[in-house]
């Protein structure tokens, strides 16, 4: 695994760098490989010890991965706080009392400051710990391009606009993908990874008990599934209870997520208008996901890493935060 590793890594770039001149404005999976060759381990063993306390947490912190690369590019802007130049994205209206998992980052990042100090970027701390989330859960493996540098500013407006939420159709959310360069087969694999992890009942409610002002229940949601969430998640009350996003395999990285569209049993609109808007080009791609696994995994893979390669910083522009909560001489 190590060997095949550092082979591969090592032959890509030099291959590369025989054929044309590299600028450094490109991501390597061995960016790290001698300024901090144990980078993975070190960041898989900080996870490892958080999933003992908080099995969700490996959801939590991929989905940080997707909203810092949504706003400004995969830059760390979304793990900045509060400070006299930075209104932080913490606030945003996707991510007010929803995102979490900043403490683990903060236990990642000082864990590699120990071993290689000032060396790996927030951002890419991000990338990492999306793929060991994915592949500790079940899913793929992947070799993550690295190398971005970490931005110095946080845009709290784009935030709000740029990051789709629960309540968006499916013309809006591909909107939003398209902006930062994603398509449809991404907007579908990428959604697959509701496959772990869950939302709050405040998220849902308009579901479950008034969608769209009609008064009534999502006609869309299987009726089975829509008496558990009901239960759940009463129609009064602060809507902070949690349900799970795969409600048949909760913490496991697999396809399930695309049966339960067939099944009418998405928990998030967005998630079941993949499969219920009539005519969608999505459905074919629900459809081949949940028959087929092994497809499902790759184009996952592709996806995240076409995510992850939204308009990063490299080279000498941003700089490698040593706290990734505020930016660095501030
Ligand atoms: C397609 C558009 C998407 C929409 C509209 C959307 C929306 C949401 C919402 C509303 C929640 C629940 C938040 C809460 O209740 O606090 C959520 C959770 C989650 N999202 Fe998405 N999401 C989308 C795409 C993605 C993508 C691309 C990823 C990652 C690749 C992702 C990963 C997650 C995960 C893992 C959770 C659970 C987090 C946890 O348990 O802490 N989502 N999403
Ligand atoms: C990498 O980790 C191994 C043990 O996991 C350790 O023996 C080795 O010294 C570490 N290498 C570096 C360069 O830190
Ligand atoms: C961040 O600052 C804004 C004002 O610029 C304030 O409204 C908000 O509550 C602050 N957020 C946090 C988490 O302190
Ligand atoms: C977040 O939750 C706190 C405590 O429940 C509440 O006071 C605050 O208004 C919430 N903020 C947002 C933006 O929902
Ligand atoms: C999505 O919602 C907008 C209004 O917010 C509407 O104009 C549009 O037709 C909707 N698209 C679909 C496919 O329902
Ligand atoms: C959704 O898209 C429609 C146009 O199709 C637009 O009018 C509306 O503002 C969008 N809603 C959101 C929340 O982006
Ligand atoms: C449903 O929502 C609509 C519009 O938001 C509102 O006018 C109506 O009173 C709600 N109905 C119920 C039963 O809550
Ligand atoms: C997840 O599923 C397992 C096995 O079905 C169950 O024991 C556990 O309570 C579930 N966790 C949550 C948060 O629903
Ligand atoms: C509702 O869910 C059950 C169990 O997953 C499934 O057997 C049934 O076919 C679903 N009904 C619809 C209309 O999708
Ligand atoms: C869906 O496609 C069918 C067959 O092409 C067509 O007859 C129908 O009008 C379409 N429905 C919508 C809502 O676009």
């Amino acid at each position: 695994m190590f060997l095949h590793q550092y082979f591969s890594c090592f032959t890509i770039l030099t291959i590369l760098k025989a054929l044309v001149h590299v600028s450094d404005a490109q991501l390597s999976t061995c960016y790290y490989s001698t300024s901090c060759p144990n980078v993975s381990k070190i960041v898989s063993s900080v996870l490892e010890e958080a999933f003992q306390s908080d099995p969700r947490i490996g959801a939590s912190l991929i989905r940080l991965h997707f909203h810092d690369c949504f706003v400004n590019g995969c830059d760390g802007s979304l793990l900045l706080d509060n400070s006299s130049s930075i209104k932080t994205e913490k606030d945003s209206i996707s991510n007010a009392n929803s995102t979490r998992g900043f403490d683990v980052v903060d236990n990642i990042k000082a864990a590699l400051e120990n071993s290689c100090p000032g060396v790996v970027s927030c951002a890419d701390i991000l990338a990492i710990v999306s793929e060991a989330a994915v592949s500790m859960s079940g899913g793929p493996s992947w070799e993550v391009p690295l190398g971005r540098r970490d931005g110095r500013k946080a845009n709290r407006k784009k935030a709000d606009d740029c990051i789709p939420r629960g309540s968006d159709n499916l013309s809006n959310i591909t909107a939003k993908f398209s902006r930062v360069g994603l398509n449809l087969v991404d907007v579908v694999a990428l959604s697959g990874a509701h496959t772990f992890g869950s939302a709050q009942c405040r998220v849902i409610r308009g579901r479950l008990y008034n969608f769209s002002g009609t008064g009534q229940p999502d006609p869309t949601i299987n009726t089975s599934y829509l008496k558990t969430l009901q239960d759940k998640c009463p129609q009064t009350g602060n809507g902070l209870g949690l349900a799970n996003l795969d409600p048949v395999t909760n913490y496991t990285f697999d396809n399930q997520y695309f049966t339960n569209l067939q099944n009418h049993m998405g928990l998030l609109s967005s998630d079941q208008e993949l499969f219920s808007t009539t005519n969608a080009s999505s459905i074919d791609i629900v459809n081949t996901y949940s028959k087929d696994q092994a497809t499902f995994f790759e184009n996952f893979v592709k996806s995240m890493i076409k995510m992850g390669n939204i308009k990063p910083l490299t080279g000498k522009k941003g700089e490698v935060r040593l706290n990734c909560r505020k930016v660095n001489n501030k």
